[in-house]
């Protein structure tokens, strides 16, 4: 092949290379922090099971860091709308070498309860690959932020000097939830609740929004879609 033929093939594939690398970059527009209360997942039909047979501390764990649109939108090519981009890169899977230094504190705050598994690894999957691989971040800058995040503000604590003690009998204002951790963190979150085996509403997740570098906390823009929650909740014992 000639140069001529040559510079032709570039010209060509230039600027399809170049959509596609734009393409890669996702344009949603803040992040949910969601970190889930284990005494909330546990009190339900489904219980729950712990890594290595081994109790993690009483304390929020992460659920994940996930991209979301500020208004749901009519998905392209599809006769649906979305709310969040999802399952961005299926060749990107998830490879525990590339977070080993992260490890440690993955275990400690982001272990699966779920008795699907006895192990993190496949819920560190789902994440990064159903979310993580929407952020914009590698793999590393995804799992650390979200720990940096968490490791911000202690959600256990700010609740616990707010009054709202781990009890299988008492009930709390959701109210009186979201401003305790308004005024602690300095932004709004949303809460997320479900029912427990005897179907009383209990608070399960807690939602911070964070801009798309994943570092600054913003107010949340209104309600989660589903796990509604009462006005008021049990915050069970774990
Ligand atoms: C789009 O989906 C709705 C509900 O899922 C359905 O009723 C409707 O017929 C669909 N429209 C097209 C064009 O496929
Ligand atoms: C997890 O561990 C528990 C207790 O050791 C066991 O009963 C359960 O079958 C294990 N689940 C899986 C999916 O390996
Ligand atoms: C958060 O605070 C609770 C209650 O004081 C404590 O048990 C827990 O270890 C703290 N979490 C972290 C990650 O330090």
């Amino acid at each position: 092949m000639g140069v001529h033929n040559c510079s032709i093939v570039v010209l060509v594939l230039l600027p399809l290379l170049l959509a596609s690398s734009s393409s890669a970059a996702t344009d949603f527009d803040f992040f949910y922090h969601v970190q889930q209360w284990p005494g909330s997942f546990c009190d339900t039909k489904g219980g729950c099971c712990f890594p290595g047979n081994v109790k993690p501390a009483v304390d929020f764990g992460i659920h994940g860091l996930w991209p979301n649109y500020a208004a749901c939108r009519p998905a392209v090519g599809k006769n649906k709308t979305e709310c969040w981009p999802e399952f961005c890169n299926a060749a990107d899977t998830f490879d525990p070498l590339l977070v080993s230094d992260l490890k440690n504190g993955m275990d400690r705050n982001w272990a699966t309860l779920s008795c699907k598994s006895n192990d993190s690894t496949g819920f560190w999957s789902h994440e990064w690959e159903k979310h993580g691989t929407c952020s914009n971040m590698d793999q590393h800058a995804y799992f650390a932020a979200a720990l940096e995040f968490k490791a911000r503000f202690n959600l256990t604590q700010i609740l616990l000097d707010a009054g709202v003690v781990p009890s299988d009998e008492e009930t709390y204002g959701v109210s009186s939830i979201l401003d305790a951790i308004t005024a602690a963190t300095g932004s709004k979150p949303s809460i997320g609740c479900n029912k427990g085996v005897s179907g009383e509403m209990q608070l399960y997740e807690v939602y911070h929004c964070v801009d798309r570098t994943g570092t600054r906390p913003v107010d949340c823009p209104g309600t989660v879609q589903g796990r509604k929650c009462t006005d008021t909740v049990q915050f069970p014992a774990f």
